[in-house]
């Protein structure tokens, strides 16, 4: 009779560690594809607008599609959905909170590494929720907006936007930031 208690108490616990690990598996990779998706949605628009309007054009749709994208994916998922950086240039929107500093300095010495920017991400979960980030590397076309050379017209129309903008000086292949997703539980 002990025998099958230890047993079924056995299976109990092992069925309920796979069910948490795998429930967390499946928040990462839903949180994952939120990533992409974001990623997918706002990509095509700027390429779109820098090839029909130029970049100070690009900037404007920048200003007003990104946080737009954040806000419906938010709405439609369940997560909450942003885009931090340590050198934030939407300052209202942008600051990391405490993990996310800590897990954006992670990348940074991860990329130094020898990690490539685009492979970055990370998770954590508490009691009440479960967090991920995937980090933003610098390419060719982010260096227009984020670069160590921007064009003094397009540098005009960032600081009409963003008067306090700290995201400039980048090169290539660092990490511009990272979309960070966090679902209550
Ligand atoms: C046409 C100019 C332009 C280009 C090109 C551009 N960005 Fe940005 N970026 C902006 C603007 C404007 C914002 C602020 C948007 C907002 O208010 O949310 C921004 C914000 C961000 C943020 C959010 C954090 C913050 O500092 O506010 C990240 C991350 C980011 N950009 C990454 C990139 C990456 C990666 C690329 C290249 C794939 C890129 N950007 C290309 C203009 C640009």
């Amino acid at each position: 009779m002990k025998q099958v208690f230890l047993l079924i108490l056995g299976l109990l616990a092992s069925t309920s560690s796979w069910c948490g690990g795998d429930r967390s598996t499946l928040l990462e990779q839903e949180a994952e594809q939120l990533a992409q998706e974001f990623a997918k949605t706002l990509k095509p628009q700027l390429v779109n607008a820098m090839q029909q309007g130029g970049p100070v054009e690009a900037v404007k749709i920048c200003a007003t599609a990104a946080p737009e994208i954040a806000r419906e994916l938010s709405q439609n998922s369940g997560w909450l959905v942003k885009r931090v950086s340590l050198k934030a240039r939407n300052t209202s929107m942008a600051i990391p909170d405490n993990w996310e500093e800590a897990i954006l300095e992670q990348f940074d010495d991860r990329r130094a590494n020898g990690e490539p920017a685009e492979t970055l991400s990370a998770t954590t979960q508490t009691n009440s929720e479960f967090r991920y980030m995937k980090a933003q590397g610098v390419g060719p076309l982010c260096l227009t907006c984020h670069g160590e050379t921007v064009a003094p017209n397009i540098k005009q129309v960032l600081d009409s936007y963003y008067p306090d903008d700290r995201a400039t000086g980048y090169r290539l292949g660092e990490i511009r930031g990272a979309i960070s997703l966090t679902r209550p539980l």
